[in-house]
């Protein structure tokens, strides 16, 4: 059977995963509006963290700032991991950068270029978007009741098959690879580099992830524009700060923080 036509199991899926912290409890589903959804009724039913909730296809896959997801069935991985970190709500935004870490450093294994984060929550090789990350916090004051961490991952999906809208942009394992990858198992991978990144980061904070974050961070130095809900500012990406917040300096030469937003690097111009 070609590795790309297997379809997800929680017991193949379980069978790769060594610790089992994450992944004790994994629900496999036909289709589901999304995969977030899901596991937020299940965190609020009391579910455990570690909790996963994978789907074959969503019909309402959400991305950031309300866009869709395009999620078509039996060909990429749609999945929702349950968090309850111990760590307060303004340490929320770290689960995102260790979810970008943890996801760059797996696909970095079954890649020969190296792949890139791009702040906030996207995963490119080759300058195409591959993974994408979206996080949804239930707070009460500055505690944390649990966190649902969506990951999207472009895996089997042909160029042809992906709408017109973002078929420039996209990219997938197979289009970069030529191959098609083995779903269960690539999740197994992903599950245990979560597990390890997220120990990380409930031990010793961001600071611990921090080094390996800016390694993939390949706009350093460079310059961006940010468009915000209704604002575009330029500047020079610099890193991020302990919030998690991209810096950059903008042509007046103050330093920014920016929250939100979406980066598009731009061109160096070439000198005269
Ligand atoms: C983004 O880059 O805009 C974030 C995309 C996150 C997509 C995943 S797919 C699994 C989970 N369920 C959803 O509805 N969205 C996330």
């Amino acid at each position: 059977m070609p590795p790309g036509s297997e379809h997800l199991s929680a017991e193949r899926i379980q069978a790769g995963v060594a610790s089992r912290q994450f992944g004790r409890t994994i629900y496999c589903l036909d289709r589901v509006d999304s995969t977030n959804i899901f596991a937020r009724r299940r965190a609020e039913q009391g579910a455990n963290e570690g909790e996963l909730v994978f789907a074959e296809e969503q019909t309402q896959g959400k991305g950031r700032l309300g866009r869709t997801w395009f999620s078509p069935p039996h060909l990429n991985l749609y999945f929702s991991l349950i968090l309850r970190p111990e760590f307060g709500a303004a340490q929320a935004s770290h689960i995102t950068l260790m979810a970008a870490v943890a996801l760059a450093e797996t696909l970095e294994c079954v890649l020969s270029d190296p792949p890139e984060i791009k702040w906030p929550n996207d995963i490119l090789v080759r300058g195409h978007k591959l993974a994408g990350i979206l996080t949804e916090s239930s707070c009460e004051g500055t505690r944390i009741r649990f966190v649902i961490l969506g990951i999207g991952v472009n895996v089997n999906v042909p160029s042809e098959l992906m709408p017109v809208a973002i078929r420039e942009s996209a990219t997938s394992l197979f289009q970069v690879t030529g191959r098609e990858f083995d779903r269960n198992h690539l999740a197994a991978l992903l599950i245990q580099g979560l597990e390890r990144c997220y120990k990380e980061l409930a031990g010793a904070g961001f600071a611990a992830l921090a080094a390996r974050w800016e390694r993939y961070f390949q706009l350093k130095g460079r310059p961006i524009q940010v468009q915000m809900l209704d604002q575009i500012t330029h500047g020079t990406a610099m890193g991020i700060d302990a919030d998690g917040a991209l810096i950059i300096r903008d042509q007046e030469g103050v330093t920014r923080r920016v929250l939100a937003g979406d980066v598009i690097p731009l061109t160096l111009s070439p000198c005269c």
